[in-house]
């Protein structure tokens, strides 16, 4: 008998297998590709195994084997007694029922939906070139493209960036609004493009790609490359502007993965903004149960499918709270509070609302700075570049938001999101005694 079915054994689909196998329900997962989702296999963790790689040549040896070690692992946590895993792709036949293409078929009372997002193509002529590529097939690559053109200046535009311009790429990013990555401080965002900018890459900010065009030989001014050119035709302040690359990586965001079978069990989603959920993720039920109709399970929605918060740990936490939720256990998990990082080098990360945000709700608040080049562990490091904002609530100074830009950055923001979590002051995080010599001390040094 199974209580729980779960589609997809991404961060969401696994985490939450494991979670209700513990606390004893018996739990059939379905997945039609690797376990581990796109953020074991071509998301997170290839990418930071490329952060961390002294050259590409290393990156490309080393994302295997750290992959399929973690797929290992997920493997071992996915053979607990209560789980079972059909590694086929599950369809809906009603809203108690799905299927495989095997022809079996299972019932719960309770099914996740946990399916994950895909890359997000614009739809522009060009896109189907060979050389317009998402972040999955740029991993894949074997050869360190000589010219990397970037749709896109968000999370996966800056770190990618980042990486290739570190390992010899000539980078050139494009992006429709003014500055990267909109969820940062904007103090904060514009270090960091302009940090990207003096290592040699180049940004074309406020400009929306409208071609990709395929380059002839007589066209081509460039002798040396090997690969056919292609160039990317795009708009700034009104002028057709043009960048010649090799690859192209369009990280121009990602979409729900929907499923038209969806709609055999009543599901309704928007093709772009996902399944739609509520508080408890739990998708809302369209028909009225009258005698005579079939049997119902509960039917959840977690992780990217459905389109809250595009990341890992959030998926992983929905899950989690989930099964509490079917469980009736109370937990007090805080969805408002999300932390994220940026790995580009320097790193960047944030928990709360930035400054412009407080600004634009018009909420009241006081903002602390401080920054790495006083810190002794940063010198020490040569990591001298950073900033950390800290804002406030006037009064009784209850921290709301830390926007942190440098080494760690994500270690520090998670230091926060516990103080923000528990409803703590600048004056609590102060009087907290912070190892020395460490990044951290930076926090207590805000003024
Ligand atoms: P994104 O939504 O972060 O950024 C896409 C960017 O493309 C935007 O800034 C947008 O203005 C720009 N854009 C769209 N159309 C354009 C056009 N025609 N011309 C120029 N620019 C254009 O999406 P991204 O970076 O693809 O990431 C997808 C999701 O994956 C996000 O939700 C992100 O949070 C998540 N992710 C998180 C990571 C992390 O937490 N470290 C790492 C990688 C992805």
């Amino acid at each position: 008998m199974t209580d729980l079915l779960i589609i997809g054994a991404g961060p969401g689909g696994y985490k939450a297998a494991v979670h209700a196998a513990n606390l004893g329900l018996h739990v059939t997962i379905f997945e039609e590709e690797h376990v581990g989702g796109t953020c074991l296999n071509v998301g997170c963790i290839p990418t930071k195994t490329y952060v961390h790689a002294a050259s590409f040549a290393e990156a490309v040896e080393r994302q295997q084997q750290v992959v399929e070690q973690l797929r290992g692992g997920v493997e071992t946590l996915l053979s607990h007694p209560n789980i079972t895993l059909v590694r086929e792709r599950a369809s809906f036949v009603d809203a108690h029922t799905v299927c495989t293409p095997s022809g079996q078929t299972f019932t719960a009372d309770n099914i996740i939906i946990a399916t994950g997002s895909s890359a997000k193509l614009l739809p522009i002529p060009g896109t189907d070139s060979s050389q317009v590529v998402t972040s999955t097939e740029l991993l894949q690559l074997r050869e360190l493209p000589r010219r990397l053109c970037i749709i896109g200046a968000g999370v996966i535009g800056m770190e990618f960036a980042s990486v290739f311009q570190r390992f010899g790429s000539e980078v050139t990013v494009i992006e429709y609004l003014k500055e990267c990555l909109p969820m940062l401080d904007s103090d904060i965002a514009k270090r960091l493009r302009k940090q990207l900018e003096k290592r040699g890459a180049t940004f074309y900010m406020g400009a929306g790609v409208k071609e990709i065009r395929q380059l002839k030989n007589e066209e081509i001014g460039d002798v040396e490359s090997s690969n056919p050119s292609v160039s990317v035709l795009f708009e700034q302040k009104g002028k057709e502007r043009a960048v010649e690359a090799d690859v192209i990586l369009m990280a121009t965001g990602r979409k729900p993965n929907i499923s038209p079978d969806f709609a055999n069990a009543g599901i309704s989603f928007d093709e772009r903004r996902g399944i739609s959920v509520n508080d408890d993720f739990e998708v809302p039920v369209s028909d009225g149960s009258s005698v005579g109709t079939p049997p119902r399970s509960r039917i959840f929605a977690i992780g990217d499918v459905n389109g809250r918060q595009m990341l890992a740990h959030a998926a992983e936490m929905q899950g989690i709270h989930v099964v509490n939720h079917i469980l009736g256990r109370e937990d007090g998990i805080r969805f408002d509070i999300m932390p994220a990082a940026i790995f580009t080098n320097p790193e960047a990360a944030c928990v709360g609302p930035s400054e412009e945000q407080l600004k634009e709700a018009d909420t009241p608040y006081e903002c602390h700075k401080a920054f790495y080049r006083a810190n002794g562990k940063a010198l020490a490091m040569n990591e001298s570049e950073g900033m950390v904002k800290l804002c406030t609530a006037p009064d009784e100074g209850r921290i709301l938001s830390a926007h942190v830009y440098g080494a760690h950055a994500a270690d520090l923001v998670q230091e926060v999101t516990a103080y923000i979590t528990l409803g703590a002051t600048l004056r609590q995080l102060r009087d907290t005694v912070h190892i020395h010599p460490t990044l951290s001390e930076v926090l207590i040094e805000v003024n």
